[in-house]
């Protein structure tokens, strides 16, 4: 294989964050869409804040207070979805190629991680729930560095664990602000622009540009 590792991004590059609104979108209200947003938006700013501040809460905890903001930022939206959405946020849906393209990856005899913001737990049980316990190597979580992305010593775990140079990992977002981070640490970045996003960070560009994973295997 031309790369020691090929790491994912988990939220937003494996796991469709907006399936847990999705699931209950009649439950949720006309304003689904927005609140999941809103949710989103609100669970990053609080990881840059808080790693900036040097005041860490995890993931599950920011992802909760997201929630709760969302909810009184959208009032249209029934809040007694509250648990319901959490429960389905611990076991979000794969996008669709996801299993395909980590198995032709597996099969070329890749080595395969994520690395994500999310908690240990939560990375379990997203991952158990889409099948893709068999597929990965190595699941880095921030939590033992108590920092979040884009942070560079969260990349940093990944290529001090493999002892390896930071250009022999390929690293694969969706997240383009992540994509930025890596590229900066020196990971080949691949950045998978499924909402087709107009660029950004324009002095740290991926490597490659797709817009889904499905190209990834076909990459060298
Ligand atoms: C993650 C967030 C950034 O999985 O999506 O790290």
């Amino acid at each position: 294989m031309a790369y020691s590792a090929y790491v994912f991004d988990a939220y937003g590059t494996l796991f469709d964050v907006h399936a847990a609104v999705r699931r209950h979108e009649a439950a949720v209200g006309p304003d689904g869409q927005l609140l999941s947003e809103i949710w989103r938006a609100k669970q990053l700013e609080y990881s840059w804040t808080r790693s900036l501040m040097g005041r860490y809460m995890d993931f599950w905890t920011l992802t909760e207070q997201a929630l709760d903001y969302a909810f009184r930022k959208v009032p249209s939206a029934d809040t007694s979805m509250k648990a319901p959405l959490l429960d389905a946020y611990r076991e979000l849906d794969a996008y669709p190629e996801v299993v395909s393209v980590l198995r032709q990856l597996k099969e070329a005899g890749a080595r395969l991680a994520i690395l994500s913001n999310g908690t240990e737990a939560m990375l379990e049980s997203a991952v158990k729930s889409a099948g893709l316990d068999t597929l990965l190597d190595d699941i880095f979580s921030v939590e033992s560095l108590r920092l979040y992305k884009a942070d560079q010593k969260v990349y940093d775990m990944v290529a001090t664990h493999y002892r390896v140079f930071p250009e022999a990992i390929s690293f694969q977002s969706s997240n383009r602000w992540d994509v930025a981070g890596a590229t900066a640490f020196g990971f080949r970045t691949v950045w998978i622009n499924r909402a087709g996003q107009p660029d950004e960070y324009t002095d740290l560009s991926p490597a490659v540009v797709l817009q889904s994973l499905d190209g990834l295997p076909a990459l060298t």
